[in-house]
C-alpha cells in the first residue's frame, strides 16, 4: 500500500461523510496507507455498522488510527469540537445531497447542508490553519456536455440544484483559493461510482428507493425490487440506451491518496479540478448484461422514456489526472459487477438486517 511521498511522520486527515459508499472505501484505504483518519458523519445517508466495518477490514492495530464522530457540518460547534482537539494536515470532504429529484423538489435543504455546511468548514479551517481541501465533486458540473470525452478545462453548467451546489462550491473554493494562496484545494470530479470493497464487507447502502442506475440493478438482483426501468432507449448510441463512465469505487478512493500526495509536495498547485473516471464509456444495456454475467441472475428490463436531463452520452478525460497525480484507474466493468455482487449477495439488505 503506497504512502504519500516524502512524508516522514504520520499525517491527520478529517474526512466529512467518512461513514458513506465513497467514504468507507477512502478510510479503509487512508489507514492501509498508514494515515491517522477522523471521521465526521451526520449518518443521513449512512449508519455506525459501515464504520465498524472498516474497523474490521483494516484490523485492529490500523483501527487505532480512526476515530469517528456524529456530527453536522451545519453546526459550527460541531466542527470546533474536532479541530480544537486535533491538528489536521488536511480534509477530504465526502459530506453532501446527492439526489438529483429531491434536490429539485427542496432545493432548500440542499443549498443548507452542501452550502452551508462546506462554508463553516473553510471557516473552521481557516481559523485553525488547516488549508489542504480534497473536495468531492462531479461530473455534473459538466451538464449536457457538447464534445466528449469531458476536459477538466469545458464550461461548466448546473442542470438541477443538486448540480448548482456543485457548480458553486467549486467557484468557492477558486475564489477562496485566490484570495488566500496558501490554500491548497484540489477538486474531484467523480464520473459514475460503483461497485465495493474486493471483501464484499463493505459497499453502497441508500435509503430508500436508489435513484441511481448500479444500486437499483443490485436490488433487483436481490428480489427487493422487481425490474429496472431503463430510461431511454432511442438514444443516438449503438443499443439505444445512454453512455456513461462507470468507476470502481476502490480506483476513485486510490484517486484520493493520489490527491493528497499532490496536496503535501511543495508545489503551488493553487486550485485546481480533475476528472477521476475511467476514460470508457458504457451503456446501461451493457452494464445489465455486465451484471447478469456477475450475478448469474437475470434482471428484468421494462424499457421506459427518457429521463429528463439525461445527458446522451458523458467519459472522462483521463489525461491530467494521470500526468498530475499519477493516478489511473485499474478496474473494468467485470471487476465493478464482480465485487459489487459480492457485497449484494452476502448483504442483500445492506448494513441492516431485513429493513
Ligand atoms: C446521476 C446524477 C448526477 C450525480 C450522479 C451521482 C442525474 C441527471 N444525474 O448521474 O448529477 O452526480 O447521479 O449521484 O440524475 N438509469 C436507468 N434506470 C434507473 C437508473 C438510472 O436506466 O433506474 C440510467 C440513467 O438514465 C443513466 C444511467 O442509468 O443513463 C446512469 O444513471 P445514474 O446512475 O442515475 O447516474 P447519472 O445520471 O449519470
Amino acid at each position: 500500500m503506497a504512502t504519500v511521498a516524502g512524508s516522514s511522520s504520520k499525517k491527520t486527515i478529517l474526512v466529512t461523510g467518512g461513514a458513506g459508499f465513497i467514504g468507507t472505501h477512502t478510510v479503509v484505504q487512508l489507514l492501509n496507507g498508514d494515515f491517522r483518519v477522523s471521521i465526521i458523519d451526520n449518518l443521513d445517508n449512512s449508519v455506525p455498522e459501515a464504520v465498524e466495518r472498516v474497523r474490521e477490514l483494516v484490523g485492529p492495530q490500523l483501527s487505532a488510527n480512526l476515530d469517528f464522530h456524529i456530527g453536522d457540518l451545519r453546526n459550527k460547534q460541531d466542527l470546533e469540537n474536532l479541530f480544537s482537539q486535533t491538528k489536521f494536515d488536511a480534509v477530504i470532504h465526502f459530506a453532501g445531497l446527492k439526489a438529483v429529484g429531491e434536490s429539485v423538489a427542496n432545493p432548500r435543504r440542499y443549498f443548507d447542508n452542501n452550502l452551508v455546511g462546506t462554508i463553516n468548514l473553510y471557516e473552521v479551517m481557516a481559523k485553525y490553519d488547516c488549508k489542504k481541501m480534497v473536495f468531492s465533486s462531479s461530473a455534473t458540473v459538466y451538464g449536457q456536455p457538447e464534445k466528449i470525452p469531458c476536459v477538466e478545462d469545458f464550461q461548466l453548467m448546473a442542470m438541477n440544484p443538486y448540480g448548482r451546489t456543485k457548480l458553486f462550491l467549486e467557484e468557492i473554493a477558486r475564489d477562496i483559493q485566490r484570495a488566500e494562496p496558501e490554500w491548497k484545494i484540489i477538486l474531484l470530479r467523480y464520473f459514475n461510482p460503483v461497485g465495493a470493497h474486493e471483501s464484499g464487507r463493505i459497499g453502497e447502502d441508500p435509503k430508500g428507493i436508489p435513484n441511481n442506475l448500479m444500486p437499483y440493478i443490485q436490488q433487483v438482483a436481490v428480489g427487493r425490487l422487481p425490474e429496472l426501468n431503463v430510461y431511454g432507449n432511442d438514444y443516438p448510441t449503438p443499443d439505444g440506451s445512454a453512455i456513461r463512465d462507470y468507476i470502481h469505487v476502490m480506483d476513485l478512493a486510490d484517486g484520493h491518496i493520489a490527491a493528497l500526495g499532490r496536496l503535501f509536495t511543495p508545489s503551488d498547485i493553487g486550485c485546481t479540478a480533475y476528472n477521476l473516471g475511467t476514460g470508457r464509456g458504457t451503456s446501461v444495456l451493457e452494464m445489465v448484461a455486465a451484471f447478469e454475467k456477475a450475478s448469474g441472475k437475470k434482471i428484468p428490463v421494462k424499457l421506459c422514456p427518457r429521463r429528463p436531463g439525461d445527458a446522451t452520452q458523458v467519459y472522462a478525460s483521463t489525461e491530467k489526472a494521470e500526468k498530475e497525480l499519477g493516478w489511473k484507474a485499474k478496474y473494468g466493468v467485470d471487476e465493478m459487477c464482480r465485487d459489487q455482487w459480492k457485497w449484494a449477495s452476502n448483504n442483500p439488505w445492506g448494513y441492516q438486517s431485513k429493513k
